[in-house]
């Protein structure tokens, strides 16, 4: 039946919780815990916590709740589901475009996504032999990679980035997981993995902060996240708090509205959407009060950037009693997060494959998957023997950008606003009042609110990020 539309219309999550599973599985990835704590600890913290959360509440819930409204009217990928809107709106169908470019979106991200997913399970690796090294010889309490020099240590990474057969092995784990999820379906495969990675999930998150609180500096670690500062607060660094909110809510890149396709007729969407969206803000959040202790406690720089987690947390863990345990289940930690949302990259491009060339599951979820491994394996490659290529050097913004950091800057920068912009005038303006309407279930002042928001404030804000974006020179800094 696949390519007719009939094969999502009959699948369907089994609850609506498993739908709140699958979706928070889908916004809690890295992220919250490898992406979202770089930024606030590069940025001095506070102010940028605050100018996010703002970011998360006024642009950020009325757009995920619009693509949901989507994806659920139209019951099929993400340019299917737009362009059945259109129809029924009666507007041009052209603007299936935005759901194009999601599912572009959605295949680039997950060629970077894999690659550090990668290391992530490189990490878990050598914490998981760790640890169980140290159990076997009687103990258990044993701090992580025990007497191994700190240089050492910190050179894993390099040792990692410069090792090609290690890299694309952890790469082709991670996808060959990915894509046999996605193969076995909406039900067996998607909701099933997050009906166990994603309780498993919140149970480390909790252990492991509650041991950082207790053994680690908790009460610096709030107060540099939570004590605003305002002069740091510039406007490239609040294009990035935004850039960052529609990246950890799944925005833009197809995979909401993918999932909303699968959501039945019954299930009220505003509850749904806001706790989309408070989990994820709240899992950011406690991710940032779970590392940034530890990373106090070891005398560690809490602005190290994109490495922290990899680099200096593991001192961490060497310096902490049960380092190897909690290592260990750190990155597992991670591994989970990312999995559940490497699941939903994968599905938006796969639900749409399926429809575009009339594929099997199976088949369209294998090609999806296998072309995306063919990117991500030249973004692995771009770590070492491609590091001097750069593919956007007549771009001053990407000038000096690997193949991997282009790739990542054009989604962020480009892709995510424009489709973000896209979907707000859209359902903001373009698509029948009435339809909105009934999906979403919004009645008066509060229709009114999210109305205000998504068809005024939305195209006007990411208006500005797509043009800080693009010309950073307008803000002359
Ligand atoms: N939201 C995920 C994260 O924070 O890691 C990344 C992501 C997943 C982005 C799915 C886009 C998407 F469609």
């Amino acid at each position: 039946m696949a390519g007719t539309g009939v094969e999502t219309e009959q699948a369907g999550w089994s609850s609506r919780w498993a739908f709140i599973l699958a979706a928070v599985g889908a916004a809690v990835g890295l992220g919250n815990i490898w992406r979202f704590p770089t930024l606030a600890g590069e940025n001095g913290g506070g102010a940028f916590v605050l100018f996010y959360i703002l970011c998360v509440i006024f642009l950020g819930l009325p757009l995920v709740l619009s693509e949901i409204v989507i994806g659920r009217h139209g019951r099929k990928d993400a340019a299917g589901s737009v362009a059945k809107v259109a129809q029924d709106s009666g507007v041009s169908t052209n603007w299936a475009i935005l759901g194009g470019i999601g599912i572009i979106a959605a295949f680039c991200i997950l060629s970077t996504y894999s690659i550090i997913a990668g290391w992530v399970i490189y990490y878990a690796g050598v914490m998981g032999a760790d640890f169980f090294g140290a159990l076997f010889s009687g103990d258990p309490f044993a701090s992580a990679l025990a007497g191994e020099a700190p240089e050492a240590i910190g050179g894993r990474m390099d040792s990692l980035f410069a090792n090609v057969p290690l890299l694309i092995v952890m790469h082709t784990l991670f996808m060959g997981v990915t894509i046999w999820i996605v193969a076995r379906g909406v039900l067996s495969g998607i909701e099933k993995a997050a009906t166990y990675l994603m309780p498993a999930f919140f149970v480390l998150l909790i252990t492991i902060t509650a041991y950082g609180a207790f053994t680690g500096e908790f009460a610096r670690a709030v107060s540099f996240l939570f004590t605003p500062d305002f002069s740091r607060l510039t406007p490239p660094i609040m294009n990035q708090a935004l850039g960052q909110a529609l990246f950890s809510m799944s925005l833009s890149s197809a995979a909401l509205i993918t999932y909303g396709a699968y959501v039945s007729r019954e299930t009220r969407l505003p509850p749904v959407a806001g706790m989309i969206g408070l989990a994820d803000t709240g899992v950011a959040i406690v991710a940032g009060l779970m590392i940034f202790p530890i990373v106090f406690a070891a005398g560690l720089d809490p602005a190290a950037g994109a490495t922290l987690i990899f680099r200096s947390l593991p001192l961490a863990f060497n310096a902490m009693p049960a380092g190897a345990l909690i290592g260990f289940l750190f990155f597992v930690l991670i591994f989970f997060a990312a999995l559940t949302s490497s699941i939903s990259l994968l599905e938006a491009v796969t639900a749409w494959a399926m429809r575009r060339f009339a594929w099997s599951r199976h088949r369209a979820a294998l090609v999806a998957g296998g072309a995306i491994y063919a990117v991500g394996a030249l973004c692995a490659l771009s770590l070492n023997v491609l590091s001097d290529v750069r593919l956007l050097s007549f771009w001053p913004s990407f000038a000096e950008a690997d193949i991997m950091n282009a790739l990542d800057g054009v989604v962020g920068t480009i892709l995510l606003p424009v489709a973000a912009l896209l979907t707000a005038i859209f359902i903001g303006w373009k698509a029948d009042r009435n339809l909105v309407v009934a999906e979403t279930g919004l009645e008066g002042g509060l229709f009114a609110l999210w109305r205000f928001l998504i068809a005024w404030l939305c195209p006007l804000a990411v208006t500005l990020i797509l043009l800080f974006g693009l010309f950073p020179g307008l803000l002359g800094s």
